[in-house]
C-alpha cells in the first residue's frame, strides 16, 4: 500500500472529474471453489485498490461528491472468525491507512443508496464482472439484471481510465518489480526445458518463482509447444527434440502491479535453420514496433509497423506476394498475426479491460472488425505515463490456413502451397513491457530477459 496521501489525492481528483453525484465502488468478495470455506486466491478489484489500497474482501465505498463525504462499508470479523483466522485489524483501522475517516457496517450501504435514489441523485458505478457484485447492484440500486451493464456510468468509466492510464513514479517502481519478477520466471523456464519433460513441469517451475517471491501470476501461464494457439492453457504435452516452446507468463507483486512477458525458445539447445529464420523475422517485427514508438503516436501505427515488417518478410520467403499496403489493407497478413501488438498494463495485466477496450484503448473510437485489428486492444495516441506491452508474433495456424484456403480467400496475396509447408511450424511471440515518457519510449524492468538468437541459445546451452 502507498502512503495515504496517494489515495487521498486520487479520490480528490476523481471527485473533481465527476463534479457531482454519488460514486459507488465495489470491492471484490471471496470466491468459493467448491464450498464457501474453500476459496480461490482472493484478488481485490483493481479500481478499488487504486482509490483505497485496501486489500481485503467484502468492502464497498461511496464517494459522495456533493457533500464531500467518503465512506467505506464493511463488517468487522467476529471472535468466531478470529479463532480461525488469527487477529485482524478492524475496518476502521484499515480504512484509516487509506485516509478515510468513516467506516460503516455493510447493511448501511443500502440505506444510504436508497436515500440518494429517493432524492433523485445520480449514483455512478462501473460495469461489474463478478456475479456477486451484479447481484449487489440489483439490490442496492433496484436494477433489473439486463440493465446493469447498460446503466453503468460512462462518466465514471472515463474519469477512472483518465487517472489509471497515467502511471505515477511510485506505480512505475511497482510495475518494474512486476517485470523483474516476470524476467526471473522466464529465465527459470528457459533454463529447465529438456526433451521428455511435460509442459506442466515447466509451468509449475514458472509459478514457483512467482510464489517464492511472495507474488502471484498476473494471468494463467501459457507454457506450450503449440504456440500457434494464442492463449493455450493446456499443459499436458511431452516436449520433444525439434519443438519450439512458447512461454507467456507474468508476475504480480504484493502491491498487485503486473508484468507480462513472452519468450519462445527451442526444446533443443539450438534453433533449427527454419526456426531461426522465422524467429529472426519475429524479432524484426518486434523491433519495428519499438522503432515506431513515439510520444503522441497512435499505438495503431505501432501495430501496423509490426504487421508491415511481417508482411515484407513473408514476401521475401515467398509466402505472401503483391503490394505490401494492399496486403495489409486486405487483412491477408493476419494469417500470420491474427492478434494485436500490445495492451495497457498496470494493476491488471490487460489494464482496466473490465471498463471496456473502446474506452481504455480507443478513447471511444470505433474498433475495426477486421481479423487482426479487431483484437488490437490499444490503438490510441501514447501519452507520458502510459504503460503497455510490445508482443507481435508469427503464427502458423493450420485451421485458419485451411479455412481461408478452402474459401478461396486472398489468392492474389497468399502462396497457399508455400504457406502449407509451414503448417506444423507452431508459433513465436516475444513480449516486453514499455512506458511512454515525455522524451520517448522506455523499456521497463531493471532485469533483461534473453531475446536474440545468441542470447536464447546461450541460456539453453546453460
Ligand atoms: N500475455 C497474455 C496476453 O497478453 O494476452
Ligand atoms: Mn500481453
Amino acid at each position: 500500500m502507498f502512503n495515504k496521501q496517494t489515495y487521498i489525492q486520487r479520490r480528490k481528483t476523481l471527485a473533481e472529474k465527476m463534479g457531482s453525484g454519488v460514486v459507488l465502488l465495489l470491492g471484490n468478495d471471496e470466491s468459493p471453489m467448491n464450498y464457501a470455506d474453500n476459496g480461490f486466491h482472493f484478488r481485490q478489484d483493481s479500481t478499488f485498490l487504486y482509490y483505497f489500497g485496501i486489500d481485503f474482501p467484502a468492502l464497498a465505498a461511496v464517494i459522495d461528491v456533493d457533500n464531500d463525504r467518503q465512506i467505506v462499508f464493511g463488517d468487522d470479523y467476529t471472535i468466531d472468525d478470529i479463532v480461525w483466522m488469527g487477529p485482524q485489524p478492524t475496518i476502521a483501522e484499515r480504512v484509516n491507512e487509506a485516509g478515510i475517516h468513516q467506516a460503516l457496517p455493510t447493511a448501511e450501504l443500502a440505506t444510504m443508496l436508497h436515500e440518494a435514489l429517493k432524492q433523485g441523485r445520480e449514483v455512478h458505478y462501473l460495469p461489474p464482472y463478478r456475479p456477486e457484485n451484479k447481484l449487489k447492484l440489483q439490490h442496492l440500486l433496484f436494477l433489473h439484471p439486463d440493465q446493469i451493464a447498460q446503466k453503468s456510468s460512462l462518466k465514471l468509466i472515463r474519469a477512472v481510465v483518465s487517472q489509471r492510464e497515467i502511471k505515477s513514479a511510485e506505480e512505475i517502481v511497482e510495475i518494474e518489480k512486476g517485470v523483474d519478477l516476470s524476467v526471473d520466471m522466464h529465465v527459470a523456464g528457459m533454463q529447465m526445458v529438456r526433451p521428455g519433460m511435460t509442459e506442466a513441469q515447466v509451468a509449475a517451475r514458472v509459478y514457483e518463482i512467482a510464489h517464492a517471491a511472495n507474488g502471484e501470476i498476473s494471468f494463467p501461464i501459457i507454457a506450450t509447444i503449440n504456440g500457434q494457439t494464442l492463449h493455450n492453457h493446456y499443459h499436458g504435452n511431452i516436449l520433444k527434440s525439434g519443438d519450439l516452446f512458447l512461454l507467456d507468463a507474468g508476475g504480480e507483486v504484493e502491491s498487485h502491479y503486473c508484468g507480462d512477458l513472452s519468450s519462445t525458445f527451442p526444446v533443443d539447445t539450438t534453433f533449427t535453420a527454419q526456426q531461426k529464420l522465422i524467429y529472426e523475422m519475429s524479432l524484426q517485427a518486434h523491433q519495428a514496433a519499438i522503432d515506431a514508438l513515439a510520444l503522441n503516436i497512435p499505438f495503431r501505427n505501432v501495430h501496423l509497423a509490426a504487421c508491415r515488417s511481417i508482411t515484407e518478410n513473408m514476401k521475401s520467403i515467398g509466402l505472401l506476394k503483391g503490394n505490401t499496403d494492399e496486403i495489409i489493407a486486405s487483412g491477408a497478413h493476419a494469417l500470420f498475426m491474427p492478434c494485436g501488438t500490445g495492451h495497457m498494463m498496470g494493476l491488471d495485466v490487460h489494464d482496466m479491460e473490465n471498463l471496456g477496450e473502446v474506452w481504455v484503448g480507443y478513447d471511444g473510437e470505433q474498433k475495426s472488425t477486421q481479423i487482426g485489428l479487431k483484437s488490437l486492444r490499444l490503438a490510441k495516441p501514447l501519452k507520458p505515463g502510459h504503460v503497455f506491452t510490445i508482443e507481435p508474433g508469427i503464427y502458423f495456424i493450420p485451421e485458419l490456413m485451411d479455412k481461408w484456403q478452402g474459401e478461396g480467400k486472398f489468392t492474389e496475396f497468399v502462396n497457399w502451397a508455400e504457406v502449407q509447408k509451414f503448417r506444423n511450424f507452431g508459433g513465436i511471440r516475444n513480449e516486453e513491457d514499455y512506458m511512454m515518457t515525455e522524451t520517448g519510449p522506455c523499456r521497463l524492468g531493471t532485469k533483461v530477459k534473453p531475446k536474440t538468437v545468441e542470447e536464447v541459445e546461450a541460456i539453453r546451452k546453460g
